[in-house]
């Protein structure tokens, strides 16, 4: 798939398949006026009703004539007025999902011809190339019949108005192509069931991807080497499972070693059964899930690759199973982290935060610029948020407001929740320096205290994905949440 940037006039300019904008009340958008200038085939089908304009709305027109593209796709874009960033997405990913398995070569999308409130060339163009990854993404490779729907399309290109722009509009095409190249390789991690994407396998896509580029390096530590830097916090969960414990560290450099890293910190268990504390049965299978944290920054690695930034980043993936057995851990337990701090382990569903926290004391090593955590740390999250926004907590207002304005940019948004000492008082245990759950209240808020006892003095913040990285029901599925918005911050963010 090729994308590029057109901006000829919409009347001139041949394609398989010109889509363009209509909006609310029978009223054609501006590219809309320029192509259909002479033959009013448009205006016809929405003074006829075949379309209103309605947001969502398609209709295909394919006896063009004389014009230059060989059809029209009309698409419904709503009130004129209130055609912003997501209208113009809601309008895009209708498109593209129609287009799917059409047998077409070359498309042009004219929706960005139209004037997008709080949205630039750049932007839109951007926004277009993730959407088209998204669109056609597929993940069917389990499935022993039927092939998986053919994707036709050779090329794409984003129909402009503004010749100016059309730098820009590269530029952004580029970045939404590798950033839906790395939400897709989410995906597929995410998607992959717990017996194949073992703690294993994540090692070998690291190194994998390392291969891909000469400014990434991979390192993997096995159980020995981790025992040995005392992580006994990360060690304990696995102690359960057949799978050996990884913790696999990749380091970007695109930027000068002088320069402090940020650091991406993904919590990689591959399978959450909730160990000797052994979660109920429905939906326990979603817990193949509970790697996300993981996949989403092997999705931001791998546009970061694509795209080769002058940034340092070092990416740090704690990986293992969470399982009951006789050699689990069992309520009670206590271990000592590789930070010296104990914990009594009341739940050994509460895992996360346990392998997190070693890998977050192993963050120290690389004197971080940030260091941001990311995880499917706890149900509570989900209930207090649901799918809009994943939570985020950090002791450093300038910090999480980087990460909050990444996420309103990249449209994949964070909200902050507080972090504080009264919190952290509910993991308050008689026998540990702390225990690994805080009772029923504040959930999402006490895991977050957990960690912050390991990241004092670092500049840290955490995000809870466990709402936002994937969806039941019908729809299963990974999202690639919260790449989008990890991309926008590490690129962005000068510490
Ligand atoms: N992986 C789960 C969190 C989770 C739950 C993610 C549901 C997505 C959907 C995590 O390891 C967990 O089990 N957390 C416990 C913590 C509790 C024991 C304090 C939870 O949320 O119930
Ligand atoms: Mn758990
Ligand atoms: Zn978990």
């Amino acid at each position: 798939m090729r994308f590029d940037v057109i901006s000829r006039s919409p009347a001139i300019q041949q394609t398989d398949l010109a889509i363009v904008a209509v909006f609310e009340q029978h009223s054609p958008g501006q590219a809309a006026r320029v192509l259909d200038k002479d033959k009013q085939l448009i205006s016809d089908s929405l003074a006829n009703g075949d379309i209103t304009g309605k947001a969502g709305e398609l209709l295909l027109l394919n006896r063009t004539g004389e014009l230059p593209c060989k059809r029209i796709l009309l698409v419904g874009c709503g009130d004129r007025s209130k055609f912003d960033r997501a209208a113009f997405r809601k309008a895009t990913q209708a498109a593209f999902s129609w287009l799917r398995t059409r047998p077409y070569n070359d498309v042009i999308s004219w929706l960005a011809y139209e004037t997008v409130k709080g949205a630039d060339a750049h932007r839109l163009a951007r926004i277009t190339a993730e959407l088209w990854h998204f669109g056609s993404y597929n993940f069917s490779r389990l499935k022993s019949s039927g092939d998986p729907p053919a994707v036709h399309i050779k090329k794409l290109s984003l129909g402009l108005k503004n010749k100016a722009a059309a730098a820009a509009a590269r530029k952004g095409l580029r970045e939404g192509d590798a950033l839906g190249q790395g939400m897709s390789f989410m995906r597929d991690l995410g998607n992959l069931p717990g017996n194949i994407c073992t703690p294993g396998y994540l090692a070998d896509e690291a190194r994998k991807l390392a291969r891909s580029s000469k400014q990434l390096s991979c390192k993997v530590l096995n159980e020995a080497e981790m025992r040995k830097l005392g992580m006994g916090a990360l060690l304990a969960v696995a102690t359960g499972s057949e799978q050996p414990p990884h913790l696999i560290v990749l380091e970007y450099r695109g930027a000068a070693p002088s320069k402090a890293p940020v650091v991406l910190v993904g919590k990689g268990i591959t399978f959450d059964s909730g160990g000797i504390s052994i979660k109920p049965p429905a939906q326990m299978d979603e817990m193949k899930y509970d790697m996300s944290g993981a996949a989403s920054v092997f999705g931001t690695l791998k546009a970061i690759v694509e795209l080769q930034p002058r940034i340092n980043v070092v990416c740090i993936i704690p990986t293992c199973e969470n399982m009951p057995s006789g050699r689990a851990i069992k309520p009670g337990d206590i271990v000592t982290s590789m930070s010296g701090q104990t914990i009594e382990i009341l739940n050994t569903d509460a895992e996360g935060r346990l392998i997190l926290c070693d890998a977050l004391t192993y963050a120290r090593r690389f004197k971080p610029a940030a260091v941001v955590d990311i995880a499917t740390l706890t149900g509570a999250c989900v209930i207090a948020l649901g799918s809009q926004h994943c939570g985020l907590m950090s002791h450093s207002d300038a910090l999480a407001k980087a990460l909050l304005d990444a996420g309103t940019k990249a449209d994949d948004r964070a909200w902050r929740l507080p972090l504080g000492d009264d919190y952290a008082a509910l993991l308050k245990s008689n026998f540990a320096d702390m225990a690994n759950v805080g009772g029923r209240e504040a959930g999402t808020i006490t895991a977050g205290c957990f960690l912050a006892k390991f990241t004092a003095d670092m500049n840290w913040a955490h995000l809870d994905i466990a709402g936002i990285a994937y969806k039941s029901g019908s729809e299963k599925g990974s999202t690639g949440r919260p790449v989008p918005l990890l991309l926008e911050f590490v690129l962005n963010y000068r510490g």
